[in-house]
């Protein structure tokens, strides 16, 4: 190990340099080093933190990975309450905006025209030059605290550069999530048989609120500053403030114009409106502001939004087309989706032939006819969708729709349950996009990860009759396999795609599959696709069950004390296991040779501390934080991430955050210490 000395000053190296590529790559896009090199730097620093705990920095880049949970996000009232904007819709009313600014003003004023992200609000608080807390709009008044997310998002200074900012500041921005890692994140999160989200603003939203911000940390959230609020700032104008803020280090938008008066701010509006289907991120309008601070001061605000500026929105574009028909599709979990077929029409840039019609609700509602004409909108949302029938032109042919009410693809008759919008085909075993659904999703990347075998090969062999279920994949021969040869007809008429099987595809397919008998446990548990069971379920019920058969043997209650289950959660395990096929699906896995328990240094090794909950903080000199948690569940106890009164210790390493400590000393909850905890343990 290096000396102390030298220790520290390559730390202190390392965190400027990852902190200067950070900024190269999130803020100007233009990286000097590899992702690899960048990589290799933060391990080092990473490594050094652990061997030295002492000098690390809690604002050191290497918190972006998160890990920090947040049970409850405690709700915090701003110091300057979080206005909105006053909307408009057309030139008129831009222009009785202007006319009201010059008549309180009583002279001209110039503007500064800037986009209007359309993502979340937040507002940050830093404290010398250090990023102190991150706060939700919430209402307006009192937001969520939602800091140790919004730590991991890349493009944020936890630092800010070195520059004459205030001792204490909020500068206010909106996070949002670029269009491709949006799109991205959807398709993964497809394959893996979770929901996938609307748009990016709901993703952005969603992510923010989650409890474990090491998730958030690989989500692509990303955030633009556009408003700076504090005691005695100087600066006299808007856009030396956004000056200002892009010098200390934050991310603002440079697609913003000054405007001598309204015809200028028009011409902007207009260029922006004709080119945002080309930004890498989804804006709903432009944000038109006074730029003088003095004048800002003389206009103030209304209750609700500062009279000093206005957000010009854009219409969502629109088109008009005639609906041809309505397909049904199935998806993995058996929930049909009506999708309208539509004379195709140029709508934002892109040709639409297809629109979704979401559910039977939705599409009774919109009262729609085989053959009328319908208004065709692409929002947020990527998928146009039909917002309404213009009935003016419908005409005495056009055939009236009623929802389906068998499976397209099985025949079998739908269901719906109470409350919910979709309705099922309830044949999971039987039902060909289902069963071809599971059989993918078992052999995904994070499940069972048999790459050599891909969506169109797992077609080919449900086809021939190969493949019913996840354990025929372990009675593949090669000699059953080798020569078949099939051409897959595509959508859209993308041209017909050819599967072979030749010699080295079946080797590779045979080797895949005998690798996976290889993969851990809780993948394995993933890999069965269990209704509402993803990754990181998976994995606490394997931590917590060590192995299969004490899930499928397990109680109600028993499944619901395992951190993240809850009832709906159960009920879909204890379903699962009810099914005989499923049973015995499981138990050929496991006759194949697949993992049916965690490996044992994961297992609980001793009751020692049963029945005790404890909440980690800080870093430690003998274990990294993960290993200390683990330590704690191999001898029976439970970490949680936040201080209540069930919580038994508090476990202090060096940095504990000054509010843990608080909390705990007033919950009289004990902190203990790294050497205390050993000691605990009679180590
Ligand atoms: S200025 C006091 N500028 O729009 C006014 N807001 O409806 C502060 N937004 O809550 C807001 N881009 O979340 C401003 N360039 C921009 C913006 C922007 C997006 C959002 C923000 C605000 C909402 C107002």
């Amino acid at each position: 190990m290096i000396d102390k000395a030298k220790a520290r000053e390559r730390m202190v190296e390392l965190a400027e340099s990852v902190k200067y590529h950070n900024d190269l790559y999130y803020q100007q896009a233009a990286p000097e080093i590899t992702d690899y090199q960048y990589d290799m730097l933060v391990k080092e620093l990473e490594a050094l933190e652990r061997d030295f705990p002492e000098f690390a920095d809690p604002n050191s880049p290497t918190k972006r990975v998160g890990g920090e949970i947040t049970r409850i996000f405690q709700s915090v009232k701003h110091r300057y309450p979080m206005l909105s904007l006053d909307n408009t819709y057309s030139e008129s009313e831009l222009s009785d905006f202007d006319q009201r600014v010059f008549r309180i003003l009583g002279e001209p004023c110039e503007y500064v025209g800037e986009l209007k992200i359309d993502g979340v609000s937040i507002s940050l608080i830093y404290r010398n030059g250090k990023l102190q807390q991150a706060i939700t709009r919430g209402d307006g008044v009192q937001g969520d605290d939602v800091t140790a997310n919004v730590k991991t998002i890349r493009s944020i200074p936890l630092q800010l550069l070195p520059g004459d900012y205030p001792d204490e500041f909020e500068v206010r921005g909106e996070i949002f999530m670029p269009r491709a890692g949006f799109e991205k994140m959807n398709r993964q999160r497809e394959s893996e048989g979770e929901s996938t989200f609307a748009n990016p603003r709901n993703a952005t939203a969603g992510t923010l609120k989650m409890q474990d911000s090491s998730i958030v940390a690989k989500r692509p959230l990303d955030a633009f500053f556009y408003y700076l609020l504090g005691e005695n700032l100087t600066g006299e104008t808007h856009f030396q403030r956004l000056n200002f803020l892009k010098s200390w280090g934050f991310k603002v938008n440079d697609i913003r114009i000054k405007a001598q008066g309204i015809k200028e701010l028009l011409n902007y509006i207009a260029e922006v409106d004709h080119s945002r289907s080309q930004l890498p991120y989804d804006i709903d309008g432009v944000v038109v502001k006074v730029n003088s601070l003095s004048q800002q001061e003389k206009l103030g605000f209304t209750a609700k939004s500062p009279r000093w500026a206005i957000s010009y929105k854009f219409k969502a574009e629109e088109a008009i087309t005639r609906l041809l028909s309505i397909d049904y599709q199935v998806g993995r979990t058996g929930a049909v989706t009506p999708v309208a077929n539509l004379e195709p029409v140029f709508l934002a840039g892109t040709t639409v032939k297809r629109a979704s019609l979401h559910n039977a609700d939705v599409m009774a509602g919109l009262d729609v006819r085989i053959g009328d004409f319908v208004h065709v909108e692409k929002g947020g949302e990527i998928i146009p969708k039909i917002t309404s029938v213009d009935f003016s032109s419908r005409h005495g042919e056009s055939l009236p729709v009623t929802f389906i009410e068998h499976c397209p693809e099985c025949k079998t008759q739908l269901v719906r349950s109470s409350g919910e919008a979709a309705w099922y085909c309830p044949n999971e075993k039987g039902c060909p996009p289902q069963i071809k659904g599971k059989l993918e999703h078992f052999i995904a990347r994070r499940a069972m990860n048999i790459d050599s075998l891909g969506e169109g090969k797992v077609e080919v062999l449900f086809e021939q009759g190969l493949l019913r279920n996840a354990a025929d994949l372990y009675l593949l021969k090669f000699e059953n396999l080798l020569g078949i040869e099939k051409i897959l007809p595509q959508e859209d008429g993308k041209a017909p795609r050819k599967v072979s099987f030749r010699e080295k595809t079946v080797e590779n397919i045979l080797k895949g599959i005998e690798d996976s008998k290889s993969v851990p446990f809780e993948r394995v548990l993933f890999a069965l696709g269990i209704r509402h069971v993803g990754e990181t379920v998976a994995k606490k019920l394997a931590r917590h069950f060590a192995g299969i058969d004490a899930i499928i043997e397990a109680k109600y209650e028993n499944l619901i004390s395992v951190d993240e289950v809850g009832d709906k959660i159960a009920g879909s395990i204890m379903n699962y296991f009810s099914d005989a096929e499923n049973l015995a699906m499981v138990n050929q896995l496991r006759i194949a040779g697949l993992k049916m328990r965690i490996e044992e240094e994961n297992i609980i090794q001793r009751s020692i501390l049963q029945g005790k909950t404890f909440v980690v903080s800080g870093v430690f000199s003998g274990f990294s934080r993960d290993e200390i948690k683990q330590s704690i569940e191999q001898n029976g106890g439970k970490v949680s991430g936040s201080i209540s009164s069930k919580t038994a210790f508090v476990l202090a390493g060096d940095n504990m955050g000054p509010e843990k400590r608080k909390k705990a000393e007033e919950l009289g909850v004990k902190i203990i210490s790294e050497e205390e905890y050993l000691r605990m343990l009679e180590i």
